[in-house]
């Protein structure tokens, strides 16, 4: 169990988005996120739906697409779901993985708590939310 435990911190702390956090921080990240395996071309986010889930992929690809047209690619590291949530609007794209992907996923409630008290986290999602509206617009 301890085990268990240290791994997922290792694997949290290898991720860029998390990579200036603290211990305290690092460990509420562990307990707020699910490790997840999803199969290949399952649908992670749907366009034009509400959504409740911030995702961070571990390991494997996901394509982001608009309207049925692919228009980002998303790999180990990356993250998504922040617009629906932080915006309060329905999701702009589908995120659809082209392979197994491995994430972290963190619901919507505990998600905005983690950005209130950890503004490492918050600045990256911030930047990747305003640089992704600029490309969607
Ligand atoms: P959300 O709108 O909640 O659900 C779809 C997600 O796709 C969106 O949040 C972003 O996280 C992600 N996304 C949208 N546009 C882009 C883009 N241009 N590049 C990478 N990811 C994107």
């Amino acid at each position: 169990m301890r085990l268990r435990k240290n791994a997922k911190t290792t694997l949290i702390r290898s991720l860029p988005l998390f990579a200036g956090c603290s211990g305290r921080e690092i460990s509420q990240v562990a307990a707020i996120a699910d490790e997840v395996t999803f199969r290949p071309g399952r649908v992670l986010a749907t366009e034009g739906a509400d959504g409740r889930e911030f995702v961070v992929i571990v390991d494997g690809r996901a394509t982001v697409e608009q309207d049925g047209n692919v228009i980002a690619t998303l790999g180990a590291g990356d993250f998504f779901g922040e617009m629906a949530l932080l915006t309060g609007r329905p999701r702009v794209a589908s995120v659809v993985a082209t392979g197994p992907v491995d994430a972290l996923v963190i619901e919507e409630r505990a998600f905005r708590r983690l950005l209130d008290e950890a503004p490492g986290i918050r600045d990256q999602v911030e930047r990747a939310l305003a640089e992704r509206a600029r490309s969607a617009a």
